[in-house]
């Protein structure tokens, strides 16, 4: 971990169809530190889609990075000059999406096979703006899999003023995966990306892929300056007090009984806009993750959402049934070191 580095030490990484605002705002009751990325946006939807609805965002989501994947450079200049007035903190370019849409465009991870084209990207991105542009993307794709071309790709993009890199640990196969079993079926490789950081060390490199626990987190940064977290974060958002705790040091994390409290108040804000409830409520799904009640909560939801008036209605009631050992519990604080002999 880099204690110069401007950027936080943990991150949740940008998923399509979860890490919308309402996800991000509720990752952000449980974490004032994390670095927040958006889901993916296209350059083209950002220029003629509603943009308020795609980029608005709650203040308290700083700090938050926008992500972007396509392949033309001009839209790419043109979408991040649209998207100024809204303040990110920093604009990603997604080179690791593996999907069959994303390569139809031309864009993801099959642009690991032409580093110069994501250089031109970058350069295009880093003129449109005085904010910082970085890249995440994997350690290689099908036939282009040696650490020599992955270092040939991070040497060409850091060339055109990328900093930081987020790396996936595992390699895209194009053509033959599925989005899912691409982040599953090819093996993980943290080694590669240590070594990314032994030979550049002057970059900036969080790693990302499988890692679901803060031990694992705390591990991870003894060899890298970040770490970033997708799924885990997602299927178990409590996980992020642990990182607060652990990572900045933050001992006032919320009970999940508060973090709900908090919800339920923004909920009020949103159920009077066209917003459904189902969109509101169903990323707090995972806050009672491997907690006694978990199952109840979660069919609760599920089952009352749907019929009820006020999605609010649905979630208290849904909460009664979580045991309140489970709803006002703290983290444990860790025991201080005493100093031997002491
Ligand atoms: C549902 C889902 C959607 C995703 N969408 C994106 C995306 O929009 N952009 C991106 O760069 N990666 C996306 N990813 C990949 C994650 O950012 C991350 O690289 C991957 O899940 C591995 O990290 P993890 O093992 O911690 O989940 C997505 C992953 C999932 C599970």
């Amino acid at each position: 971990m880099n204690p110069q580095a401007a950027f936080p030490p943990v991150s949740v990484a940008p998923m399509m169809e979860r890490t919308d605002r309402h996800f991000r705002y509720l990752a952000r009751i449980i974490s004032p530190h994390t670095l927040l990325y958006t889901e993916m946006l296209t350059p083209r939807a950002i220029i003629h889609g509603d943009r308020d609805h795609l980029l608005g965002f709650h203040e308290s989501e700083h700090p938050i990075s926008l992500q972007l994947g396509g392949d033309n450079p001009e839209e790419m200049a043109q979408a991040i000059k649209l998207a100024a007035p809204y303040g990110y903190d920093e604009l990603n370019l997604n080179i690791g999406c593996p999907s069959e849409r994303v390569q139809t465009g031309n864009f993801g991870a099959c642009l690991m096979a032409t580093p110069i084209h994501v250089a031109r990207l970058v350069d295009a991105m880093r003129g449109a703006t005085t904010k910082e542009v970085t890249v995440k993307h994997r350690i290689g794709i099908n036939g282009r899999d040696s650490y020599d071309e992955l270092c040939e790709f991070v040497e060409t993009v850091a060339a055109a003023g990328c900093r930081r890199f987020s790396v996936h640990a595992r390699i895209a196969i194009l053509g033959g995966l599925s989005p899912k079993e691409n982040r599953s079926i090819p093996p993980l490789s943290y080694e590669t990306v240590y070594r990314l950081k032994r030979d550049y060390p002057h970059l900036d490199i969080e790693i990302n892929g499988g890692i679901r626990e803060v031990g694992d987190v705390l591990h991870h940064l003894q060899h890298v300056d970040a770490v970033m977290i997708g799924r885990a974060a997602y299927d178990h958002p409590y996980l992020l007090a642990e990182v607060e705790q652990a990572v900045f040091g933050n001992p006032h994390a919320p009970t999940r009984r508060e973090v709900v409290e908090r919800m339920l108040e923004y909920i009020d804000i949103w159920k009077q806009t066209p917003v459904s409830s189902h969109t509101l409520v169903r990323h707090m799904l995972g806050l009672f993750a491997f907690k006694p009640g978990t199952r109840r909560w979660k069919q609760h939801v599920s089952e009352l959402l749907p019929r009820a008036e006020d999605p609010s209605d649905a979630v208290r009631a849904a909460l009664a049934t979580v045991p309140a050992a489970v709803l006002d519990e703290r983290l444990p604080i860790p025991e201080l070191a005493t100093a031997e002999g002491e």
